[in-house]
This record gives C-alpha cells, structure tokens and sequence, in this order.
C-alpha cells in the first residue's frame, strides 16, 4: 500500500486497478499515510490558507428530477421559491461586506424564469457591485450558448459536478433523459469557452462501486477539474433513495486525500455534507486536504427549503454568523480563513 501512495504522488496518479487496490485495501493507517501527503503538498502550495465561496442558494425550483436530490420535480412536500434578482445582488453585496470574493449563484435547472438575460444581467451588477469577486455558477446544464452568454456577462467559474463517471451508474441515480455523455459534453463546452470548471461527485450514493469511484477519479487524472465537489450522499426523506444509507466520513476523507494527490493545486471544498454527516467534517475535511468552505449567504427564510438532503447544517444561522463560525472551526485546526478570490495556483 505504501508503494501505490508513492506511485500516486509521484505519478499524480494510478491505474483502474490502483484505483481499485487503494480504496479496497484502505486501512486507518493507509488513510493517515494518505491525509499527511495530502496536507503536505497542499501547504506547499496554499499554505494553510482557506478559500471561502459565499454560497448562495437562488432557486429550489428544478425541471429535473435526479433521485438523490430533495428538489426534484416530484417533490410535492416542498415550498418552491426563487430569489428575484435584487435580492441575488443585496445578497452578494452583504457577502462581499464580509469578505467573500467568490460569489456562487446555485439553483436547480431552470430556464423559465432564469433566462439568459436575465441571469446575466445579475452576474454583471454582482461584478459592477464586487470589485475583484469571482462570480461563480452552479445552474446545472444549459446549453453552450447559454454559458457562452454568461461567461461574456462576466462569470469565469462554473461548478457543475458530473455526479459519476460511469454510464450504467449514472442512468441509475437520475431519470431517462438525463445522461453522463451530456453532462461530460457541458464540461468540455464549459472549459473551452474559458470557465474555471468544478466537476465532482458524491460518496455512497446508491449502486455505487469502488470500480465507479475508480472510474472517477481516472476521469479527475484525466480532465482536471480546477475544483472538484466531493461529499457523502445523503439521503433525503421525500426521494426514491430515502431508504439507503448515506456516505461514510472515512471513505470521503480518504477520496479527498487521493484527488489532492492526483492534482495537487485543485480547489476542494470541505462540504456542507460532509460537515452535516459529521460535527467535526469540515474540520477533518481540511486535514485531509481539503482547502475551501462554502458557507450559506442564502437569506434565512428560504433556507430550511434548499435541502437537498436531510438534516443539513447552517439552515438557521445568518450569513455572518455563518462565517465567523467556519472562521473559528478552522483556526481550532490551524487554519486560516482568508479574503482572497482563491484562484487556482496551477
Ligand atoms: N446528498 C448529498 N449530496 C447531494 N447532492 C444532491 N442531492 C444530494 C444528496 N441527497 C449534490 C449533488 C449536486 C450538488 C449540488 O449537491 O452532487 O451536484
Ligand atoms: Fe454556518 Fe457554522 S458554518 S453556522
């Protein structure tokens, strides 16, 4: 085992097989070997410096219905809500009083009432509102043209996770019409036209693998996302999934150690979910070389409706109470939340 944690530091990578060998031969120690490179080659590159995404959650309103998530279509339990735009830009602005430099406008798949124009037009008075903030997006798929629009109104990063990189499995968490070869084409569209780009996926999401999650991270080696979301599944009551058990802390921490390894300057989010299945996840997340946070700057009377799992963390806490929280969590492990846009140090 210690052999493959050479390869792969040295490699920035492994086989299939590797992969395979690696997660299935996990042992405590193999993952505190793993976590201390993994923190290693993070500090050389950022220090103990930790990136923070003002996270704002702008829709639950979804034409898609993924069966892990708690805004899908079918959800009939759920108050529907979208921020008009003022509300958007009162909400970054706040972010941008308290420090944030990324701006991250999520919402689920939809087109009606977030045109083109309209979503642009809000990602050019958050940039005119926030001198030197990154206006990042998290909208799902929209077509090239879509994002070529919106890059041109100035957002330069898009998060849009590709959920697993294995087709069968992909046709297992989402309904017929949804594919892996469209989503790994948005990807593509996204990084050509010159978005930063965020891929990622969930660990113990159902059917899963170890040969899936090998297929992953093969496809994080090849494309090399600048940011990569990976957090627990986590089951949701209102979904088909609501029965399965959710993701492990010990399996996520290790997958973030190996995609550390595999691209050392990527910008890792320590993820709501982690920090939901665990008190301390976001935490351990950082020792295991995570180096990015994504608290909530959602205002609070939509948030309890933005659940896209069960039981999720800072749904009541307002946005500065938010950050100063994070701020002293991870100072407790000797990190350093910072004002910085946290670009990629390639
Ligand atoms: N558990 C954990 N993560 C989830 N996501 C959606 N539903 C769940 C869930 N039940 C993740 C997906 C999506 C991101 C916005 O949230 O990976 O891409
Ligand atoms: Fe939101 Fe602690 S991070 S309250």
């Amino acid at each position: 085992m210690q052999e493959l944690v050479d390869e792969l530091e040295a490699q920035h990578g492994l086989s299939r097989e590797g992969y395979i060998e690696l997660i299935d031969g996990r042992t405590p120690e193999v993952a505190a070997l793993l976590a201390q490179r993994a923190d290693a080659v993070r500090r050389s590159i950022y220090g103990n410096a930790v990136f923070t995404r003002g996270l704002i959650e702008i829709s639950n309103i979804c034409k898609n219905d993924c069966l892990y998530c708690g805004i899908r279509r079918s959800n009939r339990n759920i108050t529907r809500y979208r921020l008009d735009p003022n509300t958007i830009v009162a909400c970054a602005r706040e972010g941008y009083e308290y420090g944030y430099r990324t701006i991250v406008l999520q919402g689920g798949e939809n087109t009606t009432y977030y045109t083109d124009e309209v979503l642009c037009d809000v990602v050019r008075r958050i940039v005119d509102a926030c001198p030197d903030t990154a206006v990042t997006l998290s909208m799902g798929e929209r077509g090239r043209e879509s994002f070529q629009k919106l890059f041109d109104a100035g957002a330069t990063r898009y998060l849009l996770r590709h959920e697993t990189a294995d087709a069968s499995h992909y046709r297992q968490l989402h309904p017929k019409g949804m594919t892996l070869a469209s989503r790994m084409q948005c990807l593509r569209d996204l990084r050509e036209i010159g978005y930063m780009v965020g891929a990622g996926m969930m660990v113990g999401s159902p059917f899963q693998t170890t040969a899936h999650l090998a297929a992953d991270l093969s496809f994080i080696q090849e494309f090399k996302p600048d940011m990569c979301g990976l957090g627990p599944f986590i089951p949701h009551h209102d979904t088909p999934f609501a029965n399965e058990p959710a993701g492990t802390l010990e399996l996520t921490l290790y997958l973030l150690s190996i995609v550390r390894l595999i691209h050392p300057p990527i910008l890792l989010p320590a993820t709501t979910a982690l920090g939901t299945i665990d008190p301390m996840g976001r935490e351990k997340g950082m020792q295991a070389g995570a180096n990015v946070v994504m608290p909530n700057l959602s205002p609070v009377d939509v948030r309890k409706d933005y659940a896209l799992y069960d039981n999720k963390i800072c749904t009541g806490d307002e946005s500065a109470v938010c950050r100063g929280c994070l701020a002293r969590r991870m100072a407790s492990v000797g990190y350093e939340v910072v004002v910085d846009r946290g670009d990629i140090r390639l």
